[in-house]
């Protein structure tokens, strides 16, 4: 895959310590929110094993990222709506992520939880030459 990303690697940070976007100029409200809509690598394809996941932050926002055994990426909020579970933790196939700590599953296609009002945000995530880009 090809494609031009200009975001370093990030560290570990705060959450919400995201200032503005020197890329479109735009100005967040506050300087605590995150840009929204901007991409950002957060590690190697490798550093998420083949059916896991991980946590990572992009952009101040902690994401989930998971490579699924087909080799497709995924990523979601960190935390599950449920009750705060680490979704990174979670066990996961092509159709659904489910949560470690009381077992509700999101399906991929719509961050749905049947039977529930709960769902979860997705984010788009690339693999470009190697790195994980997450766009939040
Ligand atoms: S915290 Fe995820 S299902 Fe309860």
């Amino acid at each position: 895959m090809t494609g031009a990303v200009h975001a370093p690697a990030e560290q570990p940070t705060t959450p919400g310590t995201a200032t503005g976007s020197p890329a479109t100029g735009v100005e967040t409200p506050g300087a605590t929110a995150p840009v929204r809509g901007e991409r950002h690598v957060v590690g190697r394809v490798e550093d998420v094993p083949p059916g896991e996941g991980r946590a990572f932050v992009a952009g101040g926002v902690q994401v989930a990222v998971f490579r699924l055994r087909d080799g497709s990426l995924r990523a979601t909020q960190a935390a599950c709506p449920h009750a705060g579970g680490p979704l990174a933790d979670g066990q996961t196939d092509a159709g659904v992520l489910v949560c470690p700590l009381h077992l509700y599953a999101f399906r991929w296609v719509d961050g749905c939880s049947p039977g529930s009002a709960l769902a979860l945000r997705t984010y788009p995530v690339t693999d470009v030459d190697g790195a994980l880009v997450v766009e939040v």
